[in-house]
């Protein structure tokens, strides 16, 4: 709470001094609605370009683009008061150039008014990084997999499994810490392999199929409520919401069709005159 009793946002500099305390709370959120729930036990919320597949039906987040970032950034941002949301940098809007990467994440700031951002990518993407965070865009990394690079990966594949792989993902770690990343998601690596970069970097890492390890977890909500009909192997579902919505459409359609929908107590009644 402020002085003037207003809620205080969580702050990109307040996830990054969490090193090593308490494990760091987080989720996606693409709506109004659901940014309110996780609001409530989020430290931040991630505006994930993974909404393209969740909310709008795409193979990959390729497609994505930063107007459909920018409307979820928004209803994100009305629907929660404290968590700091991150709204992500879409494939094509950031990798050209650093200017283009200010450009658009500056537009992404202005139009939702998010706290930071997040872009994909390790030792390649740390000079962009620095040039945002040294113009006023803190910015959260993601390495390990990188869900944009899925059609030079050839597939959604877990990384880091043979030792042989595991420095140049080190190196992208360190890199994305010393150019200025307030915080860093580990996405499917294996497990001593986060512990490893965990150790290895100043900022929070924030694990999704990494480690308990890590200094935070992140999850997709659709995932982890079981609204989703398939999810990667280190999503534990919470919920099975998938099944309590299938049902309730079904009971509805019955009682429209049996026209037992709407009873009397869902209609209005003529006024006494
Ligand atoms: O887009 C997304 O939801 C993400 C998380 C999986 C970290 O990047």
């Amino acid at each position: 709470m402020s002085a003037q009793g207003q809620i205080r946002r969580t702050t990109a500099k307040d996830i990054a001094d969490r090193k090593g305390l308490a494990p760091i709370v987080s989720l996606t959120a693409y709506t109004a609605p659901a940014a309110a729930v996780v609001d409530e036990v989020c430290d931040f919320i991630l505006v994930g370009d993974s909404v393209g597949m969740v909310v709008h039906g795409l193979d990959s987040t390729v497609p994505v683009t930063l107007d459909i970032m920018i409307l979820h950034g928004q209803a994100v941002m009305r629907g929660s008061k404290r968590a700091l949301v991150v709204v992500d940098m879409p494939f094509g809007f950031y990798e050209e150039s650093r200017e283009q990467a200010f450009r658009n994440a500056a537009r992404l700031m202005r139009e939702t008014g998010c706290g930071a951002v997040k872009l994909e990518g390790g030792a390649r993407m740390a000079e962009t990084i620095r040039f945002l965070v040294e113009r006023g865009v803190p910015v959260m990394g993601h390495i390990g997999l990188t869900p944009q690079m899925v059609n030079v990966l050839g597939g959604f594949k877990a990384q880091g499994r043979a030792r042989a792989e595991w420095e140049p993902i080190l190196a992208d770690a360190r890199a994305l810490d010393e150019a200025g990343a307030f915080a860093i998601v580990v996405e499917a690596v294996a497990e001593p392999l986060a512990v490893e970069i965990t150790r290895a970097v100043r900022a929070p890492t924030i694990g999704i199929g990494a480690s308990a390890q890590c200094d935070g977890q992140i999850l997709v909500l659709d995932d982890m409520l079981g609204l989703t009909e398939r999810s990667p192997k280190f999503v534990k579902r919470y919920g099975a919401l998938g099944e309590e919505f299938r049902k309730a459409v079904a009971s509805y359609a019955e009682e429209v069709k049996a026209r037992r929908f709407p009873a009397p107590e869902h209609g209005y009644a003529m006024r006494k005159e």
